[in-house]
């Protein structure tokens, strides 16, 4: 038998249920804040994302699926979404008729990584993306947006760090105090960090060794090199999350796995999996890095197959019903199921019908509660006669008088 690739998977029943679910709340979610809905393509010429998420980093050094197409293209399957998001608002020329833009994606992305639990190679992110808007009370507002999100599936054990990286002028100049205070250490960091050292020193500060985390806690901060206007704008960025209730961690390491990143950054962590659901931040440079112009921006990305994993159920339309009837009835139960599903009720019924004994053991296997049963008399008189399994109530009602019962 032919093996579904390593690192991804099939998502059946419960598992595929909760990915609708957690897209579901995403989708009503993000609407009341302005966003519409962005498709874009799930693979790209390569460059986009060696210039654009940047070449050292280890998405694109390490784990881009990335290959040649029949045409002798370099092309990638997306490792991420943001790249593509801001190629499709410089190819739309929003930045000149139409700055201001806020949108939201779900679908897969592809990175070669080593799986385990919570990290796959394809793995599905519901991200936004928000273009057009400096503002430190629009950066607390997208935090507060995942958060909406994660509270509305249930998930409150959070923990949200947050970190001002500066600007280009800011990581250089931290960028040669870094290696200053790294280079003497560097026997004593990780093979990987070693050579991270040499590639981008940044890298070193977000690694998950314990032994660089050791060397790293005093190295200089970020925050020193902000210049004022930065400063301040972390600061109305903190007050303005305060106003929205959000507590935030202060980690001054966080620096983000991706290059493109400037200003504002978060992670909003899960305790429980002990690993980060939710990340982003602002991305100023990369808009002038991929299409020449200063157009300010923000967003962050969701993993939801990590989001799946906090959560246990999904709260499914409660209104199903299960049609008994026989053979003839038929006519009569397909246009009593057509007004159901009209009125927005799950509706199951045998093909092949034998007693209605047999039809409500059916229905309590596959666990409905709630039974018409449609024979010749009520065909006759038009009406359904409900049962309910769990508390045996059992009544002649038309189905109107059913539907209303329910609203
Ligand atoms: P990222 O931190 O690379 O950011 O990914 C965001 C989230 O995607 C992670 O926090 C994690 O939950 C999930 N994720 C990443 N890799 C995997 C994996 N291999 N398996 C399962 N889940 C994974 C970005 O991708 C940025 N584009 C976010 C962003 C949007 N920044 C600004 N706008």
């Amino acid at each position: 038998m032919i093996e579904v690739l390593r690192g991804m998977r099939d998502k059946m029943f419960l598992e595929a249920l909760k990915t609708e679910y957690i897209c579901e709340n995403a989708k009503n979610i993000f609407k009341l804040y302005g966003y519409t809905p962005i498709y874009t393509p799930l693979v790209e010429h390569t460059e986009l994302f060696t210039r654009g998420v940047g070449k050292t980093t280890d998405v694109v050094s390490k784990e881009m699926y990335d290959f040649q197409d029949k045409g002798g293209r370099n092309i990638s399957l997306r490792p991420e979404g943001t790249a593509s998001a801001v190629r499709a608002y410089l190819n739309a020329g929003l930045h000149k008729s139409s700055p201001n833009y806020k949108c939201y994606y779900m679908g897969n992305m592809y990175r070669y990584e080593a799986p385990q639990k919570g990290r796959y190679r394809e793995f599905m992110q519901i991200g936004v993306e928000s273009f057009g808007i400096k503002s430190a009370i629009h950066d607390a507002e997208i935090v507060k947006m995942a958060l909406d999100l994660l509270n509305s599936l249930k998930i409150t054990d959070l923990e949200i760090e947050v970190n001002n990286i500066g600007d280009f002028r800011a990581r250089q100049e931290y960028k040669k105090d870094l290696l200053k205070y790294l280079e003497p250490k560097k026997d004593k960091l990780s093979k990987d960090s070693q050579r991270r050292l040499i590639e981008n020193p940044f890298r070193v500060l977000d690694s998950k060794d314990i032994k660089d985390q050791e060397v790293v806690k005093d190295a200089p901060k970020i925050y020193d090199y902000l210049d004022d206007e930065e400063k301040k704008y972390y600061s109305d960025f903190l007050s303005a999350l305060n106003n929205f209730g959000i507590t935030p961690i202060q980690n001054p390491l966080l620096v983000r796995g991706l290059d493109y990143y400037s200003s504002i950054v978060f992670e909003i962590k899960s305790k429980e999996l002990n690993s980060t659901i939710c990340a982003g931040g602002r991305y100023d440079m990369l808009l002038e890095i991929l299409g020449n112009t200063k157009t300010p921006a923000i967003g962050f990305a969701l993993g939801v197959d990590r989001v799946s994993l906090l959560i246990d159920d999904v709260v499914q339309n409660s209104k199903k019903v299960y049609l008994a009837y026989n053979s003839d009835t038929l006519n009569y139960m397909q246009h009593i199921a057509q007004k159901l599903r009209e009125n927005k009720y799950i509706v199951e019924y045998d093909y092949s019908p034998k007693s209605f004994s047999s039809q409500l053991k059916k229905a309590d296997k596959l666990g409905y509660e709630d039974i018409l049963i449609l024979g010749e008399d009520e065909k006759n008189k038009e009406v359904v006669t409900f049962k309910n399994l769990k508390n045996k109530e059992q009544e002649t009602i038309t189905l109107s008088e059913y539907i209303g019962r329910k609203l």
